[in-house]
């Protein structure tokens, strides 16, 4: 039987909006290129490390070949810079609605907290969102092996907190991320459309819509 004891969140597109921010910033390096990232590949894009991501763009461009590995890093730095001029100014405004409530009353419950982003920017969000004390940990982009679909930020996160998996529930608005909270044993709840979402029981729009009443029964069915 699962018993809720933590709850694992993603970060860009679920605690604050930012899947926007990296989308336009890709499309900012695209167009340098001369090349016009559909809207299509947001999607696809999400939840998807900062140089996997480029070499996803590269493909769809027809230039897999075309760059040495340091000038790969330098269109990633490119981007990134861009994106990091997008979120300076970011407070606690750009909290997604519904996401301080909830961390409050998952704190006021003794339900452990934990983060699980991929992006090197996010303990910088975390500090500016004014949001950080309530984390009792933060898994280490740097320190996994494997991006997500695959489990293994969901499995530092949990091992951070010292609690099972299975009584984890981790909230992601990707499919690759709802792929890696499956696979790391734990339940997931989806942010977004079902129609996007597809591999996911549980689709909310936004955390507006989860409380812990609802985190609860879900785990417990
Ligand atoms: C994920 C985003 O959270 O972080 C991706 O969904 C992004 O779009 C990835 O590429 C890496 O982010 P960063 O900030 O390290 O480039
Ligand atoms: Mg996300």
């Amino acid at each position: 039987m699962r018993r809720l004891e933590a709850v694992i969140f993603d970060l860009d597109g679920v605690l604050t909006e930012t899947s926007r921010q990296h989308f336009l910033a890709w499309k900012q390096l695209a167009e340098g290129l001369s090349f016009m990232l559909p809207d299509e590949m947001n999607e696809r894009l999400k939840g998807i490390s900062r140089m996997e991501s480029l070499e996803i763009i590269l493909e769809a461009a027809g230039m897999t070949d075309r760059f040495t590995e340091s000038e790969k890093v330098e269109l990633t730095n490119f981007k990134n810079n861009i994106y990091k001029s997008m979120i300076k100014k970011f407070t606690k405004e750009n909290l997604s609605e519904g996401a301080l409530d909830l961390l409050v009353s998952l704190r006021e419950n003794n339900i452990k907290i934990a983060l699980a982003s991929v992006s090197k920017n996010a303990p910088f969000l975390l500090n500016a969102m004014g949001i950080e004390g309530f984390f009792d940990a933060v898994a280490d982009p740097n320190e996994i092996k494997r991006g997500k679909p695959a489990p293994d930020i969901f499995l530092a996160a949990a091992e951070l907190l010292k609690v099972p998996p299975h009584n984890c529930i981790g909230i992601e608005d990707a499919f690759a991320g709802i792929e890696a909270i499956k696979a790391a044993g734990m339940i997931p709840v989806g942010i977004g459309r079902k129609e996007e979402l597809s591999n996911c029981e549980l689709v909310v729009s936004g955390l507006r819509d989860v409380n812990l009443k609802l985190l609860m029964k879900f785990i417990e069915n």
